[in-house]
């Protein structure tokens, strides 16, 4: 791939943007439940972005990855061709392929990553593996392009959990995680103890609406100061004996009250701990990624700390946070940009090190 005729247009004199001409990436993310393609031009501009969710995870509660795989098969080749219709463009005008190749399920990421090594190769462009994780901090460079850095930028998506300071595009500095479960996975496992269906977060949030957050108890953990580590287990379990104690699933008025106690002290967790993150690296700016971050719950809550503590937040659109194939081609093209690409030897990892090489 280093002699692509099209890979050397990432060498050539620079333009305004840092390049002359027009660049169009296609990201591809297939890590886990959503097989998801975009179009980006020029690092920024979101020409098409398709998502389709794999309703099959529903029934189970949670993701069953034979599955997954099987239905990233079905869904990659109509994804992708509605990607580059709503863009507008053919395979031909695609510049380089940006594709998760970690951190995911890896039956997940073997289908996206295959798939755009094929397509990489019969075009004859590049193609560059992204850390799905990295993506979700993009979010925000994709929302507010001139945002200034470092920020510290708060991940809570359904595997993950974390804080991390981001001093350029590309260097991060893991300030806390999760000690056990995620963020996303709270809210999915707290929702199917209620009876909802996989995943769980976005009707968690609309039945919390107009409930009381104070009418349950319900615990915030490590709230220690200088301690930006998160448990959520906890909680879970405090949910769980609530419910037992309650005999029965809670219904209308208190079902509200229930589901926006239980979202207050995720919601309280996230901020509190984020702003701490801000205050403690002397950090001006607060930004958020992945799924949890849809949540209005703790978007307004974040918005209202940094308010009160004169802090700068980003919020990205809510399609931003949840997984999407932008924010991986958008991370793709800074890669591109630096000079890095792979070549059809990329692997894929479930864990976020970057994925061995075969032997
Ligand atoms: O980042 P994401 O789309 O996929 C992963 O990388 O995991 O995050 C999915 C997670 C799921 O746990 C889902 O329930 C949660 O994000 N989520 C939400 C909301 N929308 C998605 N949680 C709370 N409120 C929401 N509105
Ligand atoms: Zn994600």
């Amino acid at each position: 791939m280093g002699t692509s005729k099209r890979g050397l247009r990432w060498a050539e004199p620079a333009g305004v943007l840092g390049r002359d001409i027009e660049m169009l990436v296609l990201g591809i993310d297939t890590s886990c439940d959503e097989t998801a393609a975009a179009v980006l031009s020029d690092g920024r501009t979101i020409l098409s972005s398709i998502v389709a969710s794999q309703a099959i995870h529903s029934q189970f509660g949670g993701v069953v990855p034979e599955y997954a795989s099987r239905a990233h098969m079905q869904l990659i080749v109509p994804v992708v061709t509605q990607a580059l219709e709503g863009a507008g463009i053919e395979h031909g005008q695609i510049d380089a392929i940006a594709v998760t190749n970690r951190p995911g399920l890896v039956g997940c990421l073997l289908v996206g990553v295959s798939f755009a090594k094929a397509l990489a190769y019969s075009l004859d462009i590049p193609i560059v593996g992204v850390d799905h994780m990295e993506g979700h901090v993009f979010a925000s460079r994709l929302a507010q392009p001139d945002l200034r850095l470092p920020a510290v930028c708060l991940i809570a998506s359904g595997g993950h959990t974390e804080l991390v300071r981001v001093d350029a595009w590309g260097e991060y500095e893991t300030l806390g995680r999760t000690r056990d479960d995620a963020a996303g996975e709270a809210f999915d496992k707290v929702g199917k103890m209620l009876g909802m269906t996989y995943p769980a977060g976005p009707e968690v949030e609309r039945g919390a609406q107009g409930g009381d957050p104070t009418a349950f108890a319900f615990p915030r953990a490590m709230m220690r100061r200088g301690n930006l580590d998160f448990s959520f287990s906890g909680l879970k379990t405090a949910v769980r004996y609530k419910l037992a104690d309650m005999g029965a699933v809670p219904r209308d008025d208190e079902l509200k009250d229930f589901l926006a106690s239980f979202q207050a002290a995720v919601v309280d967790a996230l901020v509190i701990k984020t702003m701490w993150a801000a205050a403690e690296s002397g950090v001006p700016t607060v930004v958020i990624g992945g799924g949890v971050a849809a949540n209005g719950a703790l978007r307004e809550r974040l918005t209202e700390e940094a308010a009160r503590l004169g802090v700068g937040v980003v919020l990205p659109p809510r399609e931003l946070c949840t997984d999407n194939g932008a924010v991986i081609a958008a991370v793709g093209d800074a890669l591109l940009t630096r000079g890095q690409r792979d070549g059809l030897a990329l692997s894929v990892s479930a864990s976020r090190e970057t994925a061995a090489r075969p032997l």
